[in-house]
């Protein structure tokens, strides 16, 4: 593995509503290194996207904000750039591919323009024109025929043909980080095998780092070097994807899978978990998972466990660990 690349270290991102203050992110620990596949896992509304929004500072205002933290790209503090400096970061260092990219495309453009507007928002890297730098990235989307497809509207593509124009918006300045939150839930299961072996050459021939925000354990398995597991806008566990698998340390990571039945099977929600996740405008006292492990004590209930080093690269947040 590389060198550091991210580090997103005590990351609190809160939602203010009339008297009421919305947790999203809470305490959120994490680094990426050069080069590496970080998964994101955890029930819908841990606070996934906004994790990967606030790296970005794209966080819904005004109801929405960064409270504290750091987030450390390559040493830099994106929190304290200025704004105009952060539009040069977006893109150009760090890009996301939106949770239902489908509607990222703007239907009245031409591909090829939305590709070239890209481009062009950044520096000029690299020699040639703008036309042979979309028809470039087109093609190492693997679009058949670019120069033709250069002048197509979104609705005359295939879902994922629509799928990869949207991965080459977002790869289109070759950036150092790419966070993809869920974008292959909207494909069929032989395109979305397609897409994420797509994804991994795109990766290796750029050299770029990945955070995948996904539901589903299968395509974690087959494409993450470590995983995250959220809850209740916290991470919970965080270890490499064989230990995950095989030797998980929290409670909540072992229900998770069990919640799912197959590896291979692709599950759109994990929701067989009984019980709910805690409103995270009233967070219990102790560990958030107590109301729902079956291992849950006293201590549990009332204090809430500290972060541990439980095995190589390997932490959990539980006062019971499984090992
Ligand atoms: N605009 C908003 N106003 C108030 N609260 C919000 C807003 N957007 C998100 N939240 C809160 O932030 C929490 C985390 O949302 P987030 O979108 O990060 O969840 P997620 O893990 O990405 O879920 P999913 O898997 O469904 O995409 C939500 O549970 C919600 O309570
Ligand atoms: S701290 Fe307690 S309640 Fe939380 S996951 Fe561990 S055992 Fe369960
Ligand atoms: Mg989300």
């Amino acid at each position: 593995m590389g060198k550091r690349l991210l580090e997103v270290k005590d990351l609190k991102t809160y939602f203010y509503k009339e008297d009421t203050i919305i947790k999203a992110v809470d305490g959120v620990n994490f680094h990426v290194d050069e080069k590496e596949t970080l998964g994101l896992v955890g029930e819908s509304g841990c606070g996934k996207s906004m994790t990967s929004l606030s790296i970005l500072r794209l966080i819904p205002k005004p109801a929405g904000r960064i409270v504290s933290g750091e987030v450390l790209f390559e040493g830099q503090d994106l929190l304290k750039l200025s704004e105009k400096k952060m539009r040069d970061v977006r893109g150009e260092q760090i890009s996301m591919i939106l949770q239902d990219p489908m509607t990222s495309l703007n239907p009245v453009f031409k591909i090829g323009n939305q590709i070239g507007e890209a481009i062009a928002t950044h520096k000029e890297g690299r020699k040639g024109t703008l036309t042979s730098k979309i028809i470039e990235i087109l093609r190492l989307v693997r679009i058949p025929s670019p120069e033709t497809r250069i002048d197509n509207y979104p609705h005359e593509l295939s879902g994922g043909m629509k799928q990869r124009v949207v991965g080459a918006v977002a790869i289109s300045c070759r950036p150092r980080l790419l966070i993809a939150d869920e974008p292959t839930t909207s494909l069929d299961v032989t395109i979305q095998a397609q897409y994420l072996e797509l994804l991994k050459d795109i990766q290796r021939e750029l050299g770029m780092a990945l955070i995948f925000i996904t539901h589903d354990f299968g395509i974690v398995a087959s494409i993450c070097d470590r995983v995250a597991v959220m809850y209740a806008g916290k991470i919970m566990e965080i270890a490499p994807v064989r230990d995950i698998f095989h030797d998980p340390a929290h409670h909540y990571t072992a229900s998770l899978l069990k919640a799912v039945p197959k590896l291979q099977k692709k599950v759109d929600h994990l929701v067989s978990i009984p019980g709910q996740p805690p409103r995270l405008d009233s967070l219990p006292a102790g560990c958030r998972f107590a109301a729902r492990c079956e291992s849950a004590d006293k201590k549990c209930k009332t204090k809430e466990p500290p972060m541990q080093e439980v095995g190589k690269n390997h932490y959990a947040m539980c006062w019971h660990q499984l090992h």
